[in-house]
């Protein structure tokens, strides 16, 4: 591990700590300030001259700033001739702006990858990414992972016997990675009919497949934004009777209504990764943490010791495979 070094903007200083904790390395050194008028600014403060080095920064909220903090990183390791740069975004921002679903609008998640490319980026590492398609936008190596079999382990510490759970998709989106939820926890799939109205509002009423009726309900999602979707969701199986909803999500975007929509929402507990930092006010008794980050430095080790991703995956899921 001598030639390897990690460093990290200001995005999730907790997750990086705890990587380089799983990793037994030293946080790298790095100034990383912003001037008076919001430019960011960032100092490597050791040698990283033919290392390979990873930052770990997820674009989470103030998504514009944490990006372009990324960027500076990137073009100042770059410029410090560092051997190879693996950008590890564990939330990637912009991702849902995927696609042109109307005229004269931006693919923002494909700019978002050709500006961490043009800054030096020469490996990319990502979480659960909104489309798996957004692969397809990278030029350089990406290493997809997904916190599904980690969220799945504190799902099964709860017990419940699979013949009383329904795994419900929250919308057609995320079928696929309800049934892989299915095959490893059991239970039966429902999906839910919901239609998008704008940003933050969400209609759901009808049901397709269960039962639920007196089942615990496991709601999936990649992300909880402002918690239209999983809320509206949790509040349908809820008439349809089911008899506890555990929500589960891989990325806290939590913004706007999500922490009030969540505390009214028929949920009993929700779970959700430290992809991106929880503010104190997002702390609230029904969310629970689990943490990514002995996945993310196995996946940092597996780089660096060019061994396979895929394998070290595959001993992750509890009996499902998720890629
Ligand atoms: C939708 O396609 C996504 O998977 C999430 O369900 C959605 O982005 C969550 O947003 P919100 O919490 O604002 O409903």
């Amino acid at each position: 591990m001598s030639m390897i070094k990690i460093f990290s903007g200001t995005a999730n200083r907790d997750l990086f700590e705890k990587v380089c904790d799983h990793l037994n390395v030293a946080p790298g050194q790095m100034r990383v300030e912003q001037f008076p008028d919001g430019e960011s600014f960032c100092r490597v403060e050791e040698d990283v001259r033919g290392k390979d080095v990873y930052v770990i920064q997820p674009t989470c909220r103030p998504v514009n700033d944490m990006l372009m903090e990324l960027l500076v990183i990137i073009d100042s390791l770059r410029r410090a001739s560092a051997a190879r740069i693996t950008a590890v975004v564990p939330y990637f921002g912009y991702a849902r702006q995927d696609r042109k679903d109307e005229g004269r609008v931006p693919i923002s998640a494909k700019l978002c990858a050709n500006l961490l490319e043009c800054a030096g980026a020469n490996r990319v590492v990502a979480i659960d990414l909104h489309s798996a398609q957004i692969q397809g936008f990278f030029d350089i190596p990406l290493d997809h992972l997904s916190a599904s079999p980690i969220l799945d382990r504190h799902i099964l510490e709860l017990g419940y016997n699979p013949d009383d759970v329904v795994v419900v998709s929250p919308d057609a989106g995320s079928i696929k990675r309800a049934t892989k939820h299915v095959a490893s926890l059991g239970g039966s799939l429902a999906i839910i009919d919901k239609r998008r109205h704008s940003g933050s509002e969400v209609e759901q009423a009808h049901i397709i497949g269960g039962p639920i009726e007196g089942r615990v309900a496991l709601l999936f999602d990649d992300m909880i934004s402002t918690g239209g979707s999983i809320c509206g969701a949790a509040r349908v199986v809820k008439e349809h009777g089911a008899s506890k909803v555990i929500v589960a999500a891989t990325h806290g975007v939590l913004c706007g209504p999500a922490i009030e929509r969540l505390q009214e929402a028929p949920i009993d507990q929700v779970y959700l990764t430290d992809t991106i930092p929880l503010l104190e006010e997002h702390k609230i008794e029904k969310i629970k943490v689990v943490s990514v980050a002995k996945e993310l430095a196995d996946a940092i080790t597996c780089i660096h010791e060019n061994r396979s991703i895929s394998q070290m995956l595959s001993r992750l899921g509890a009996t499902g495979q998720y890629f």
